[in-house]
């Protein structure tokens, strides 16, 4: 999609009602820190859109990016940060869970990896909650600068092999840094649409 308008339009706290957009839309969900943000802005083409930060629980809303008044972008809140509170952190799997549950328009859901780092319980909850809500999963294995070329498919497979993908699931590494896996997601983005 050539990008052309882009905005922040809708932030869902805890307690907020979510909203019926009426347009396409594709969820980013992840561990805190895992680079959502950072790969929203690079599909958008934005520095700073969507705020990062190097302090994980940086996204501790919903947030909707509208694309081009055509879709949205929905950066999910990160899970897994140690230094939220239990209380805290059941309130955010809830509201991931609402929204799953209740969206009428999402077409899919990206689950982000480090591509450094085995998946973790969490990453594995994730994974099947998305499989449990109706949704298979793609993923995205994240911050593929920061590895070694020749470790790539190696650690590939132990995302592969950690999160039991079933068979012809997606997984595509992706750089915030170099933007290399940007033209196959903008593909598959394209596809899941109808753009
Ligand atoms: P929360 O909002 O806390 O859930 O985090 P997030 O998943 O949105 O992560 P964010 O995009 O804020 O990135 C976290 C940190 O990782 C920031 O310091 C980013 O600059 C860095 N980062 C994200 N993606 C990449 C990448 O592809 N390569 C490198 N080298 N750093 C990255
Ligand atoms: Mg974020």
């Amino acid at each position: 999609m050539v990008i052309k308008n882009v905005s922040l339009d809708i932030v869902c706290g805890i307690t907020s009602k979510l909203p019926d957009t009426g347009r396409p839309e594709i969820a980013f969900a992840g561990k805190s820190n895992v680079g959502k943000s950072s790969l929203i802005n690079g599909l958008l083409n934005r520095k700073a859109l969507a705020r990062t930060s190097s302090q994980p629980g940086k996204t501790q809303t919903i947030n909707f990016y509208n694309v081009n008044d055509f879709m949205y972008l929905v950066d999910l809140p990160g899970y897994g940060y140690a230094k939220v509170p239990e209380t805290e952190k059941a309130k955010w799997g809830k509201m991931i869970e609402r929204y799953l549950h209740t969206s009428q328009t999402l077409k899919a859901v990206f689950l982000l990896i480090d591509i450094r780092h085995d998946p973790s319980a969490n990453d594995k909850l994730m994974y099947d909650w998305i499989v449990n809500n109706g949704y298979n999963p793609i993923i995205i294995a994240t911050k593929l600068d920061k590895l070694k070329r020749s470790q790539v498919q190696k650690n590939i497979k132990a995302i592969k092999d950690g999160l039991k993908l079933r068979p012809g699931s997606k997984i595509i590494p992706f750089s915030a840094e170099t933007k290399q896996g940007k033209d196959e997601i903008w593909a598959l983005m394209d596809e899941l649409t109808g753009a």
